[in-house]
């Protein structure tokens, strides 16, 4: 195995930001804002209606420019272009990472394969077809029943995204079809669900591109025997599924009409914007899913075509960059103002901590730094009323993203609150307030966060939100020279598990376990019932 030790640390600039975090540990932000009347207005950024507030970061103009060094140093903006152009940047899998491709205009000016484009366009007009069937009411279950209900069953990339998007867009339901998600092994999960479900009006969409995960096929397999014994016969009426192995489909029993294409140059945190989509495009209709995939091409083209220190992903990818590695956080906390994106950090723990949790770059050298920060957050205010003490008064450093909507759907009189509170808490976090006298209420203040602020959450909003996270992603990623696109971490644990299982089922503990293993499996094996 290749021991060489790596790091960005090779860079002059990282030395130079090493000096310079030093030099600036002890500057408070009060201070700076005093000194620099225009701090606010030059370290803000926006595009379309997304406007975003960094200044209360720990940085100064010298940061920003040695950032973007660091920037140029590692070739970011080739590494851009290599995205987009369709490189195997995927380079363990020797694949390109084309979700650009997925949500691009058929007649975009991206450098994306005209080949890929069409396909994406016919997959999408496939999905037009059956999604306005189904609220025509054409689509029907096995009993003659119209569907009602769809379901879908799918785990990780193939949940996460779907179900952020339902969530966050419930102002654009349509309301005749509800739609709900399964993912966990855990059988209460999809049990739950199918209490409440009539089964002649329901449909299951299994979404897994590989089509072997063991959760969704437990679940897929739980779904059919419920509706089998409950008098839907023919189960080809009640599903559909998008996958890549149209065997594997047709052996469960879906034929290959019912199935939606996914690609292997789509990873599957990167595939809400494929067929993956569907139950946004099942909830929303198909126009407002279109939408969703336009605002994520406007934030791809940002990305793509602005210059480097006035491009929000590299920007932000860049601060995570100086409080990973230069300031030592361990974490990142997302807190959204705004409850119809309750769903994002565990959505981003996915998106980050699967693309970046690594541990060697390109050359198998092990990284001298660390990569992904740990994600991690919940809404506000409930999050106030949680872990907030440690952000005023702990002793870690945590930077906080806070997203905030300057209009909420629907009549909330309460939003003004919702605001303020935001940001009282951005105040509080940079400001803190002294009182040496009790230290116990003592605030230290000088704490950072980025105030991310859209002026509604459309569909068009929730997509460019969501594509600057992924770009985010991608530029930490380029600069610790990591494959953000592979999750071979994830597959010892798999395989372990599979043995496991194998064992409970023949009612033997193998011999070959550590002690604590054998130990616990053992009493499994007495306790189960
Ligand atoms: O957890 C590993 C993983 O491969 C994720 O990357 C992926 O999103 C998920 O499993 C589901 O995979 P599939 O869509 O193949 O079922």
């Amino acid at each position: 195995m290749r021991s060489n030790i790596s790091s960005p640390a090779g860079q002059q600039v990282w030395q130079a930001l090493k000096d310079h975090q030093k030099s600036i540990a002890a500057l408070q932000m009060r201070d700076l804002f005093t000194a620099d009347p225009d701090r606010a207005k030059d370290l803000s950024i926006s595009h379309n209606d997304l406007f975003i507030d960094y200044s209360k970061n720990r940085i100064t103009k010298q940061t920003v420019d040695l950032l973007m060094s660091l920037a140029a140093a590692v070739n970011l903006k080739k590494k851009i272009d290599a995205l987009f152009m369709g490189e195997p940047v995927n380079f363990t899998e020797h694949r390109a990472a084309l979700h650009t491709a997925l949500r691009a205009p058929a007649d975009n000016t991206l450098p994306h394969n005209k080949a890929i484009t069409s396909r994406v366009y016919e997959e999408l007009e496939r999905l037009r077809h059956f999604v306005e069937q189904l609220h025509a009411g054409e689509v029907r279950g096995s009993t003659g029943k119209a569907i009602k209900r769809v379901i879908n069953i799918g785990i990780g990339g193939s949940d996460l995204g779907p179900r952020l998007v339902v969530e966050a867009l419930y102002a654009y339901r349509k309301s005749d079809i509800d739609v709900a998600f399964a993912a966990n092994l855990d059988a209460q999960d999809l049990g739950r669900i199918l209490d409440d479900t009539d089964p002649a009006t329901s449909l299951f969409i299994v979404t897994s591109k590989s089509f072997t995960t063991l959760e969704t096929q437990a679940n897929a397999q739980m779904a059919k025997d419920w509706l089998l014994k409950n008098g839907c016969t023919s189960i080809d009426h009640h599903f559909v599924a998008v996958s890549s192995n149209l065997e594997a489909t047709a052996k469960f029993g879906i034929s290959d009409e019912r199935v939606f294409s996914i690609w292997d140059w789509v990873g599957g945190r990167y595939s809400v914007w494929s067929a993956v989509g569907l139950p946004v495009a099942v909830y929303t209709g198909m126009d407002h899913f279109m939408e969703f995939l336009g605002g994520a091409h406007s934030m791809d083209l940002h990305f793509y075509e602005a210059p480097l220190d006035r491009n929000i992903p590299v920007i932000l990818g860049m601060l995570d960059i100086w409080y990973n590695n230069f300031f030592h956080a361990e974490t990142l906390a997302v807190v959204p103002y705004d409850q119809r994106l309750r769903l994002l950090p565990e959505y981003l723990s996915q998106l980050v901590m699967e693309s970046n949790g690594k541990r060697v770059d390109r050359a198998d050298n092990t990284l001298e730094c660390h990569s992904s920060q740990i994600v991690w957050g919940s809404v506000g205010t409930n999050a106030q009323h949680a872990f907030f003490q440690l952000l005023h008064q702990g002793n870690r450093l945590v930077p906080v993203d806070f997203l905030l909507p300057w209009q909420s759907s629907g009549c909330n009189k309460n939003h003004h609150k919702l605001v303020a509170n935001c940001i009282a808490q951005g105040k509080a976090l940079m400001l803190g307030r002294e009182n040496i006298a009790e230290p116990h209420r003592h605030f230290p203040g000088n704490r950072p966060s980025t105030t991310i602020t859209y002026k509604d959450l459309s569909p068009e909003m929730t997509g460019m939100l969501l594509a600057m996270y992924e770009h985010r992603t991608y530029v930490q990623s380029q600069v610790w020279d990591i494959n953000p696109f592979d999750q071979w971490g994830v597959e010892l644990g798999k395989q372990l598990a599979g043995e496991i299982i194998s064992e409970m089922e023949n009612n033997t503990s193998g011999t070959h376990h550590d002690p604590s293993t054998t130990q616990l499996l053992s009493r499994f094996l007495h306790n189960r019932k």
